[in-house]
């Protein structure tokens, strides 16, 4: 399954974004450099998922060529080489990350969720009305919706101001499985969505032009 989606999103985004997806438990590589300075008070279960996510971003990094590197972070944002863009997520079971050259791509945000449905009180805070169509089950739908939104935060957190899910509007295009996301006094990105019987995963940029 993993397989199947890994080859989804092979082919799918532009080419010069590279992804890695695995589950946490088959993701436990080694920590390099400083990274484990930012684990080192963490519990068991967020110390396995910032190693999933350690051990992707350098598994995604690998297949564009690049050499095993150590991530740090400051609040949280990955720093990245400065010849690379790139994003992790991680849901309960699975984690993934997505790198670019920054010459291709100016910024990246990638999300992992469960394929679930979200609590029905939560949907008005998380989606404009017309981004849930006219979808039979608008609790799964909005799943898709937070996860986009997730990922266009990653991809504008260090240069926009705090954004609110009411700030991005996602027009959805079930044929090409693809989004656009407006930002509210701020850039349009373009995203694609995957969906299995599991996870969904969206992923946005801003192409360098
Ligand atoms: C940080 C946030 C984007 C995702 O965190 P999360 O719930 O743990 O979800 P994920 O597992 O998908 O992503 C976590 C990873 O994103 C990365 N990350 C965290 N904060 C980030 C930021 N501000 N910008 C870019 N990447 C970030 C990190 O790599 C982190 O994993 P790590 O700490 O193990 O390295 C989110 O919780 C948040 O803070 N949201 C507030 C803003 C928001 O939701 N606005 C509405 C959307 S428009």
């Amino acid at each position: 399954m993993i397989d199947l989606l890994q080859r989804q999103l092979d082919g799918r985004l532009i080419p010069e974004v590279y992804t890695a997806l695995d589950t946490i438990a088959s993701a436990q590589g080694k920590l390099l450099g400083a990274e484990e300075q930012i684990i080192a008070r963490a519990n068991n279960k967020r110390r396995q998922e910032f190693v999933a996510g350690r051990t992707l971003a350098r598994r995604a990094l690998q297949r564009i060529g690049y050499g095993a590197t150590d991530i740090f972070a400051k609040d949280r944002i990955p720093i990245w080489p400065p010849s690379i863009v790139g994003s992790i997520s991680h849901c309960k079971t699975h984690a993934i990350a997505a790198v670019a050259p920054r010459c291709k791509v100016l910024s990246l945000g990638i999300d992992v969720e469960e394929n679930q449905a979200i609590p029905p009180d939560t949907i008005d805070m998380i989606c404009h009305a017309e981004e849930l169509g006219n979808s039979i089950d608008a609790c799964y739908t909005a799943t898709l919706v937070f996860s986009a939104k997730e990922a266009v935060f990653k991809a504008v957190s260090t240069t926009l101001p705090y954004i609110d899910f009411h700030d991005v509007r996602l027009q959805f295009s079930s044929a090409s499985r693809s989004f656009l996301a407006q930002i509210r006094n701020g850039p349009s990105l373009h995203g694609s969505y995957f969906i299995d019987r599991v996870l969904i995963v969206t992923t946005t940029f801003i192409r360098a032009s």
